[in-house]
């Protein structure tokens, strides 16, 4: 390995609420430019009032969504009639490309509801392309499978350092190329994953607490790291789960609004026209 990511900030998320009333954790804004993505939400509570409401139609533009549920049943539904039921596990990848409009609605009236959507970049000139959609039941995900550690690998490709094996997620390749690990370490447990040299690498520990070279990350802390070709992940005194996320920048300029992200003010105003006159998705 010729260098190990460190840990450059640590930040934890911001409550706020979303879609008709979802209440969620704001872990990556667009704001924060951590290109490739664009936003990163946590969702978990066991309060029927914080979910219920769930995401009625909307629409997006010029990206992609990936919906990772941990706990609980949710149903997409969008304009092309496609129906994903989500459940415990399953991760739904939603390209919007030119334009996608679609709900996300519980199918439960108690019990915890927990998971993640990220929004990923596309570039510039992806970001007409047809939309499209994948659900992936919690067995289409692979596992990476070592003594002390598990990887359900979403999106990548998942190497041990010093290892020749190589475990493919669901989802490979793309501009962004994205890398997307739940990786669930027993107590005391190390693991250092090859992540391509020049990726943007992000951890976010979600159970027990994690280091990373010196540094510490609590639960519900988000990691960003420095380059590197390798992480190197230590769980403390209980199992720990965290998800590595990473992506290939791709350097253009992202104008956001809303559930659009595109590359200039113009383009902006043009899918909000489009939108508005029913053409976004045509
Ligand atoms: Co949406």
């Amino acid at each position: 390995m010729v260098s190990s990511r460190l840990v450059s900030h640590v930040s934890r998320g911001r409550p706020t609420s979303d879609g008709g009333g979802v209440r969620l954790t704001r872990l990556i804004t667009p704001q924060q430019g951590l290109d490739p993505f664009l936003m990163l939400d946590e969702f978990d509570s066991s309060e029927a009032s914080d979910y219920l409401a769930g995401f009625p139609a909307h629409p997006h533009r010029g990206f992609e969504t990936v919906t990772y549920m941990l706990d609980g049943h949710m149903l997409h539904e969008d304009h092309l009639g496609n129906r994903g039921d989500l459940k415990p596990g399953a991760v739904q990848w939603m390209t919007a490309g030119r334009g996608i409009i679609h709900s996300e609605m519980p199918q439960q009236v108690a019990g915890r509801m927990r998971g993640f959507q990220l929004w990923i970049n596309l570039p510039g000139v992806e970001k007409m392309k047809a939309a499209n959609y994948r659900d992936l039941d919690p067995e289409e995900i692979p596992e990476h499978a070592l003594s002390d550690a598990l990887i359900k690998v979403i999106a990548g490709h998942c190497q041990v350092a010093g290892s020749e094996d190589i475990t493919a997620g669901a989802h490979v390749g793309g501009a962004t190329e994205p890398l997307y690990f739940d990786v669930a370490l027993g107590t005391h447990a190390t693991l250092t994953l090859v992540t391509p040299l020049h990726h943007r690498v992000l951890a976010y520990v979600f159970e027990g607490t994690v280091s990373i070279g010196a540094q510490l990350i609590k639960k519900n802390e988000l990691a960003q790291l420095s380059h590197g070709d390798s992480v190197c992940l230590t769980a403390g005194s209980e199992p720990a789960r965290v998800l590595v996320i990473g992506g290939k920048p791709l350097r253009e300029p992202v104008v956001h609004y809303g559930p659009f992200v595109m590359n200039t003010a113009a383009e902006i105003e043009q899918a909000v026209r489009d939108f508005r006159s029913g053409q976004l998705t045509t």
